[in-house]
């Protein structure tokens, strides 16, 4: 057994692994990087400056340096890669090593890999890492599943190098097998779904305000340091004040308007649908980025439907605050549908989440972190197996002081023929949710009218059909 050599190796030194490399090096650890490309391997020598790390692009030899047991990262791209490096892996390896899959692998995939792998004695984890390059240099929230004595392993390297906020690293074991792995999916559905309500809220200041960049990014700017506050407001502050190197003008204005999208927010809608676990507010984002992608179809349609955009008459200041208060009740709302899936999730596949810890993690280094995931964290303390946070009184109270100023900027929107799916179906959604009674029973009737599928009554228990006609 090779007791010196480096602690820990990581596999694809592309900007995440390179970056969490260094940040493992600043954290006093011996690290060793491999990657098949020379050019990748050369970048991290040249940022590695003084710092204990080695770098290079011959796997055996790679392997052949790290101390025994040996703990491996991976940060490739999700799916066939990863499945690539595993093989290329298995015979290097020895029974009692750990690997560590750190990308945006589909949960099933990490089930099955961790399988694979166990039949061998070779411990693997599944760890989302959220933050991008800024994050895994300075500190990313870090989401890791699979075996405990595996993350027992590397707890003390992945505290020092997580984010860090009031004196707690924003990481914590998750649950076994496929966790981490599905609470970073969940995560990356938030993450659309509050990017699409950004998103909807910019349109309708721009276009019917006529709002310009300046003015968008004071507001933003201004929105950030509210109960609205984090990551995402603050960088759609200062994208708006980002002028364009080749043409001088204002950045956003250059950018073609068709969102692309890698998969995990589709993977949460799907999943979602399968647990049977409303989630409204990503299934719109997913399909407002695949919407914007048929801009050539959106051009010929703007031609057929002459637009009836009008501008707002009425009070500028007052809608603008209007649109705040909307976008923080539709944020709650969605981080809230988010939530259930992973309570539903933690039932279905046994993780044991600790939603608390979930929202605590998020709160520094991840994409979605958030002023209001405090308030989140607080509510599944008080009540850890609070099925949906719509039910907690101080969300409550949150969502019911803003819920008018919700209705009013979806009816503006709708008037002036702006597109808000994100923000009217949230509100659908806490409607639906707060609703004792819902048209659900005509559904029924339906069903068994065309179908004789049956339908169960209010007044006895039980299955019913009727012979609804005589022919
Ligand atoms: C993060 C991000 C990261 C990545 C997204 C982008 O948490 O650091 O979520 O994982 O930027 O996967 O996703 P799309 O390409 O699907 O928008």
């Amino acid at each position: 057994m090779k007791s010196n050599g480096f602690e820990l190796g990581m596999i694809g030194l592309g900007v995440m692994g390179r970056n969490l490399l260094l940040n493992m090096a600043d954290h006093g650890y011996s690290v060793a990087g491999y990657d098949r490309d020379p050019a990748k391997v050369l970048r991290l020598k040249q940022e590695a400056e003084s710092r204990s790390v080695l770098g290079v692009d011959n796997l055996k030899e790679f392997v052949a340096k790290l101390r025994e047991p040996r703990v491996i990262m991976l940060l490739v791209p999700a799916g066939a890669p990863v499945d690539a490096v595993v093989r290329d892996l298995i015979p290097l390896v020895k029974a009692g090593d750990l690997i560590i899959d750190g990308g945006n692998s589909y949960f099933k995939d990490t089930e099955r890999r961790l399988m694979q792998l166990k039949d061998r004695g070779i411990g693997f984890l599944g760890v989302g890492i959220s933050g991008g390059e800024r994050g895994a240099r300075l500190g990313p929230s870090i989401m890791p599943g699979g075996p405990p004595e595996g993350y027992e392993r590397v707890r003390p390297v992945f505290e020092a190098v997580a984010a860090n906020v009031s004196g707690k690293p924003c990481v914590t074991y998750l649950g076994p097998g496929s966790a981490g792995h599905y609470v970073k999916m969940v995560h990356n559905g938030i993450e659309y779904g509050i990017m699409q309500l950004i998103s909807e809220t910019y349109h309708l200041m721009k276009q019917t305000l006529g709002l310009s960049n300046d003015m968008l990014h004071g507001i933003f700017k201004q929105w950030n340091t509210t109960e609205l506050g984090g990551f995402l407001i603050e960088i759609t502050s200062d994208i708006f004040a980002q002028k364009d190197d080749r043409t001088g003008r204002y950045l956003v204005d250059v950018i073609l308007d068709e969102a692309k999208q890698k998969g995990t927010g589709l993977w949460t809608s799907q999943e979602a649908m399968t647990l049977g676990v409303p989630l409204p507010t990503v299934d719109l984002a997913v399909v407002m980025r695949q919407l914007s992608d048929l801009k050539r179809y959106r051009l010929g349609a703007s031609h057929l439907y002459k637009s009836t955009a009008k501008t707002f008459q009425g009070d500028t200041e007052k809608l603008v605050e209007q649109v705040r208060n909307a976008l923080y009740a539709s944020m709650l709302i969605t981080y809230s549908q988010g939530m259930s899936l992973l309570r539903v999730a933690s039932d279905t596949y046994h993780y044991s989440l600790r939603l608390q810890d979930v929202a605590r993690i998020w709160q520094g280094g991840c994409i979605i972190r958030a002023a209001l995931l405090e308030k989140i964290q607080s509510a599944y303390e008080a009540e850890p197996d609070l099925r949906n946070l719509l039910l907690d009184s101080r969300i409550v109270k949150d969502i019911v002081d803003r819920q008018q100023d919700l209705r009013e900027v979806v009816r503006v929107a709708v008037e002036l023929a702006i597109p808000v799916p994100g923000l009217s179906v949230s509100l659908a959604y806490m409607d639906g949710y707060r609703s004792p009674w819902l048209p659900a029973n005509l559904i029924q009737a339906q069903r068994d009218f065309f179908g004789a599928h049956s339908y169960e009554r209010v007044d006895a228990a039980g299955v019913f059909h009727t012979e609804w006609r005589e022919d």
